[in-house]
């Protein structure tokens, strides 16, 4: 009795209940030819923050539409708590918050207005709206811009924004729909800490993104998907120490590459794969110790001229190219 809720409490869920719940969740829009997501089982628990990670097209919005009640799925089932998102959207909609890929702020509203209506909007009382209005603007640094237009926002500012709307009606779960895609360096950071802020407070997220190191950095587990199956799900680091390497080197060199490839793989200990890349050949490696010189002396003694020679650690984009073969970005 006591092992068994000892190993439940290990899951990723801590024997929680989970807050997101698909099960066989399916999305074949009319006439595709191919189907946008396919039989998607997952879990989300309370207080996660949740990656879905895939390149365009892998069926990361479909998947959120499904959830956030936009998009009707043709087979499968989606839980938000208990509520069964396509037999009860209304009731769903009240729980969960969507920041999708569009500025959906209001254009006549000023910064300050759109988050009072929105407030109003989910039944909030007036008093009580325009606190949270207040509040929100301090809490996403905004307060200074409360009575401009939302038009004269940036779009790191714009997107602050709507997460702060999103998040007024105290959501189960917030999706946020590639929100960093577009922004500059400076504003990705701005909104990575607050969206570590809004995990520390408890809240539950679920984010897509074609950007690995987000995924890395916020994300306490992954899933990897593209045409709209998982291919892997799990903890960054449990994923990246699943491709069984540590460093990828890739060496640039004239001649053969496939010949290349094969003496690489003989010739270096630790090699777990190779892949020809344009110009060369990338090695995957467990350890990486005197790597540089041995592949150097391994590249030259085949006779092969070496162009140029670089070395990364393995990422999240290693998992994705040993699933699938290809880059996360083409
Ligand atoms: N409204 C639609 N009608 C028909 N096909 C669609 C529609 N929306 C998406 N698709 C197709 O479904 C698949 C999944 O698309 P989806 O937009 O969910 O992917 P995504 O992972 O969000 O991609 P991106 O990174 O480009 O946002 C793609 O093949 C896409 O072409
Ligand atoms: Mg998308």
């Amino acid at each position: 009795m006591a092992v068994e809720a000892a190993v439940e409490r290990t899951g990723p869920g801590g024997g929680r209940p989970p807050v997101i719940r698909t099960v066989g969740l399916t999305k074949r829009y009319p006439k595709a030819p191919v189907m946008a997501v396919d039989g998607l089982d997952l879990e989300v628990y309370a207080g996660e923050f949740f990656g879905l990670l895939g390149p365009n097209g892998a069926g990361k919005t479909t998947t959120i539409g499904m959830l956030a009640t936009r998009v009707v799925p043709t087979g499968g089932k989606a839980y938000v708590g208990d509520i069964d998102v396509v037999a009860q959207p209304a009731l769903a909609k009240q729980v969960i918050a969507v920041v999708t890929q569009q500025n959906t702020l209001d254009r006549s509203l000023t910064v300050w207005e759109n988050l009072y209506y929105h407030g109003l909007l989910f039944g909030i009382s007036a008093g009580r709206s325009r606190e949270l209005a207040d509040e929100s603007l301090e809490r996403f640094s905004l307060s200074r811009w409360a009575a401009s237009p939302v038009g004269n926002l940036s779009g790191g500012m714009a997107q602050r924004l709507l997460v702060a709307r999103a998040i007024m009606h105290r959501p189960a779960v917030l999706f946020l729909d590639e929100p960093t895609a577009g922004l500059d360096p400076q504003s990705r950071l701005a909104l990575w800490e607050i969206l570590a802020g809004l995990i520390a407070d408890g809240q539950t997220i679920v984010l897509t993104t074609h950007n690995m190191e987000e995924a890395d950095q916020l994300c306490d587990r992954v899933a990897i998907i593209d045409h709209g199956k998982i291919l892997a799900l799990d903890t960054p680091e449990a994923l990246k120490q699943g491709v069984g390497a540590d460093t990828i080197v890739t060496v640039l060199a004239s001649g053969d590459h496939e010949a290349l490839a094969a003496r690489l793989t003989r010739d270096i200990e630790g090699a777990v794969r190779t892949r020809l890349v344009d110009g060369g050949v990338e090695l995957q490696i467990q350890g990486d110790e005197r790597l540089l010189p041995r592949v150097v002396a391994s590249t030259e003694r085949g006779g092969f001229e070496l162009v140029d020679l670089s070395i990364v650690r393995s990422s999240l984009e290693t998992v994705f190219i040993s699933l699938t073969g290809k880059e996360l970005r083409e």
